[in-house]
């Protein structure tokens, strides 16, 4: 029988061929999916077979992880508990996707990940393979009586007990995710809310604002129908302007996000997450929707996307209220369609002008000082409406006080 493992090459996925090969006798197929985590990923295949896997994938997903599930995070505006942008949380889906994908392939009968049992990922991991491949067992190592290690020390022994002598550093580091969209930080100093991150050791993919240039930095970006189409000029695809973005927001410290979250499981637990491209890419595209959106639609949208965010960061992938939800989301999208332009600065995002072929914003109706769209008489009928309930109950009040 086969198993297949979602493979890092780190030290906890790499443990975990041995044990699944001495707990179950499986055939342990690998596979280690790019969602632009920019690890080194040579000599990945010889580490795996070195530690006992019968054969090693290699999957590239960026663009359908860019195209299929950031876009639409970005067009809901998606962001968890007003502050995180579900970096990690929208690539689980597309990694479930495609180890069941491998996982027919090989004829394989479970998967097997290295998610432990406190956290989000095993839910939005499980979810996945649950609604893509309903007869598929599923392996959770550190869910498992049999698992005994809880430490690298304990990894690092094991691995060697086993006849795998890898160089696997000692120190323990943060717990960290990363992606084509984010970074995320947990652990050491982070644990105790009270603490301050330490910025120096912990950022990978920028730097602090203080530590940005002091000059600020134009960028323009063009959007059609709510997808980002290119950057100072430049077409792109979506995967290479979210890399040129990190670029930009990396230099000028953008979208740096320090949070204590709820999670699925119930606790609350302190991250740091790093996505300067991310920040940007939503930001430019929330101030172009500001021309476009009428106020009524946007006030669903507004409830919509939060909804798309609890969806997306509890594993809900794959059902028909997630496929719902983004349909209303990509109908708003229609008239999306036009330039932003803004300037990068220590941190801040500052608007440095928008245009678009669509835009609801009429000077000759906004203007204080010109327009004869707009008469300044019908405002008094309209207050009077609008406000007769709460006048109406001003007037009743002061009738009871005096009774
Ligand atoms: N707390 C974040 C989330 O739930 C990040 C999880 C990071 N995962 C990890 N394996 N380090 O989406
Ligand atoms: C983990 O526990 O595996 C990482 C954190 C999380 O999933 O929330």
């Amino acid at each position: 029988e086969k198993v297949i493992l979602a493979y890092s090459g780190g030290l906890d996925t790499t443990a975990i061929i041995p044990w699944l090969k001495e707990n179950y006798d499986f055939d342990v197929v690998c596979v280690c999916i790019d969602v632009g985590q920019g690890n080194e990923l040579d000599g990945l295949e010889e580490r795996a077979k070195l530690s006992g896997a019968t054969k090693l994938y290699i999957e590239d997903v960026v663009d359908e992880f860019c195209n299929d599930y950031v876009i639409p995070c970005v067009q809901a505006n998606a962001i968890y508990e007003n502050k995180y942008l579900l970096g990690t949380s929208m690539a689980r889906p597309v990694i479930a996707k495609r180890l069941v994908e491998i996982a027919r392939i090989e004829g394989a009968t479970a998967i097997c990940h290295g998610a432990t049992g406190k956290g989000n990922d095993q839910v939005r991991f499980e979810l996945g393979i649950k609604a893509l491949a309903p007869d598929l067992k599923i392996i959770a190592p550190w869910r498992c009586d049999t698992w005994n290690m809880s430490s690298r020390e304990d990894e690092i022994e094991y691995c060697k007990q086993h006849g795998i002598d890898l160089p696997f550093s000692m120190n323990n580091s943060y717990s960290r995710d990363r992606n084509l969209w984010h970074i995320s930080h947990e652990g050491l100093e982070l644990e105790d809310p009270g603490e301050a991150p330490d910025y120096d050791h912990l950022l990978v993919l920028g730097v602090s604002p203080e530590n940005a240039p002091d000059e600020g930095e134009i960028v323009t970006m063009a959007f059609e129908k709510g997808i980002p189409v290119s950057v100072n000029g430049e077409n792109l695809s979506v995967s290479d302007i979210i890399k040129k973005l990190n670029e930009l927001g990396g230099k000028h410290g953008i979208g740096i996000v320090d949070i204590v979250e709820n999670r699925v499981v119930g606790m609350k637990s302190r991250g740091v997450y790093e996505t300067p491209g991310g920040t940007i890419l939503m930001e430019a595209h929330t101030q172009l929707e500001e021309l476009i959106l009428d106020r009524s639609t946007l006030t669903v949208k507004k409830e919509i996307g939060n909804k798309f965010a609890d969806v997306v960061y509890e594993g809900k992938w794959f059902t028909p209220l997630r496929e719902a939800l983004q349909a209303f989301i990509e109908s708003t999208q229609s008239y999306v369609t036009g330039e932003v332009k803004f300037k990068l600065y220590k941190g801040n995002i500052i608007k440095q002008g928008t245009t678009s072929p669509y835009s609801l914003y009429n000077e000759s109706i906004a203007s204080f000082t010109t327009g004869d769209l707009y008469n300044h008489h019908d405002a008094e009928g309209f207050i009077n409406l609008f406000g007769l309930s709460l006048k109406v109950r001003a007037m009743k009040m002061a009738e009871a006080e005096k009774n």
